[in-house]
């Protein structure tokens, strides 16, 4: 796992929106797994003023969310359809008939629809960058404590603490959905690279658990250290509760040298 701490959120969005303009800058048919929730809305600002100052161009990109929630709309604002077209999609170049989220309708069978969104990404040949958020009780996706470390795609109810997290993004009157779709554990570890970012001081524990925990579906997060390139993006205070940050600094910034002579990718 290669952790990268930075002064601030405003650097983890540059960081990260660094990773996935090298990629889609290099790779002919590039292939983005994409994240919502707050934390990666400074990285889509960043790709945005990536594509209107500097032309970077996104309309070879292919894209996969990690989850949407059940039984939603695409035109209703709360959806991560929505967010993902308000945030990115309608602000860059990017084909939108080759951005994929999974969505589950009513009367759609979730177990097939699950099955179809992994061959779907089969079919593109596979992610080359996930990007991930984490909840602050180690969630990944909506890959809750006690997933499957082998789980793929499929209709998750979410926790009450995850409903608390996201209450702030419901209006009071609002319908707040219980349950969504999300990509499975094992589904985000068949990415070829994984940028995790995390910022603010209520992600600090769970930012631990998933470093220097032991691999456990207590904490989804943890799986990633089984993943061969992982890469963690942490602000300083959400690397607060890390015992051996000293380490990481120097490590990076040993890497960093590696990085500019190399580029990110192998
Ligand atoms: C949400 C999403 C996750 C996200 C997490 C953290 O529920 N399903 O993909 O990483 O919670 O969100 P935030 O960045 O708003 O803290």
């Amino acid at each position: 796992m290669q952790v990268i701490i930075l002064e601030n959120p405003e650097q983890v969005a540059q960081h990260a929106s660094k990773w996935v303009v090298e990629l889609i800058s290099k790779k002919a048919k590039p292939v983005l797994g994409l994240a919502t929730g707050s934390t990666p809305i400074s990285l889509y600002k960043n790709l945005v003023r990536s594509h209107q100052e500097d032309q970077i161009d996104f309309s070879h990109v292919t894209s996969f969310n990690l989850d949407e929630y059940h039984n939603i709309d695409a035109e209703n604002e709360q959806s991560y359809c929505a967010f993902m077209k308000d945030n990115l999609f309608d602000k860059i170049n990017i084909d939108q008939r080759n951005t994929h989220l999974p969505t589950c309708n009513k009367h759609e069978n979730p177990r097939t629809q699950g099955l179809a969104f992994e061959e779907k990404i089969q079919h593109a040949g596979g992610i080359d960058l996930q990007i991930l958020g984490i909840g602050a009780n180690g969630h990944i996706g909506f890959n809750e404590p006690s997933s499957s470390l082998s789980s793929r795609t499929r209709l998750k109810t979410l926790t009450k603490q995850t409903l608390q997290d996201n209450s702030r993004l419901f209006k009071a009157d609002e319908y707040q959905p219980t349950m969504a779709m999300t990509m499975g554990i094992s589904t985000i570890l068949d990415a070829e690279y994984v940028l995790l970012m995390a910022t603010g001081d209520n992600k600090a524990k769970a930012v631990n658990e998933m470093i220097s925990g032991p691999l456990s579906a207590k904490c989804p997060a943890s799986a990633l250290q089984l993943h061969e390139h992982a890469i963690v993006v942490l602000d300083k205070a959400a690397a607060s509760e890390l015992t051996n940050q000293d380490y990481f600094i120097w490590a990076n910034a040993e890497h960093q040298k590696i990085n500019n002579t190399y580029g990110f990718f192998l």
